[in-house]
């Protein structure tokens, strides 16, 4: 089984970024969590960070060719924009869980209208980096 978790934009800011939000643990943290995770699984996974919309859908588009099993995507701050982000989604038809750090139905009303929730079979919110196990999980059990 290959999975890829996409991360969005500021993401990669992660331990300085708003802490008393998202943390104070850094992004590599983060992408060394997912590893031991998918390691422990025997699940192969490839970690992707990008700040920019149109990248994030360069490689979504790229894992319906490597023949990816399913994602996990932290669209970030495109979740409640991208339009284009929701319809590689459904382009690819790769079964895919969406993962928020925080609890975006917490927050601002801006944050409570996600576009990639159209397509996700599950959201995961307010787990913080838990939230990306419970995505994995939910993933490998569902094959
Ligand atoms: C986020 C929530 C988004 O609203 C925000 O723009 C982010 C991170 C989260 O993980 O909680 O950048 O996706």
């Amino acid at each position: 089984m290959k999975l890829l978790v996409i991360n969005g934009p500021n993401l990669n800011m992660l331990g300085i970024r708003e802490p008393d939000i998202y943390g104070k643990r850094t992004y590599g943290d983060l992408e060394n969590y997912i590893n031991s995770i998918c390691n422990e699984n025997m699940v192969e996974v490839e970690v992707y960070q990008s700040n920019h919309e149109g990248a994030i859908i360069d490689r979504i588009q790229q894992a319906y060719f490597d023949k990816i099993d399913g994602i996990v995507i932290n669209p970030a701050a495109y979740t409640h924009t991208s339009v284009g982000i929701l319809d590689a989604l459904k382009a690819v038809s790769i079964p895919t869980v969406e993962v928020h750090l925080s609890n975006v139905n917490e927050r601002e009303d801006f944050r409570k209208k996600s576009f990639v929730s159209l397509f996700a079979e599950k959201t995961i919110c307010g787990l913080g980096f838990e939230g990306y196990k419970a995505a994995v999980e939910y993933l490998i059990n569902r094959q």
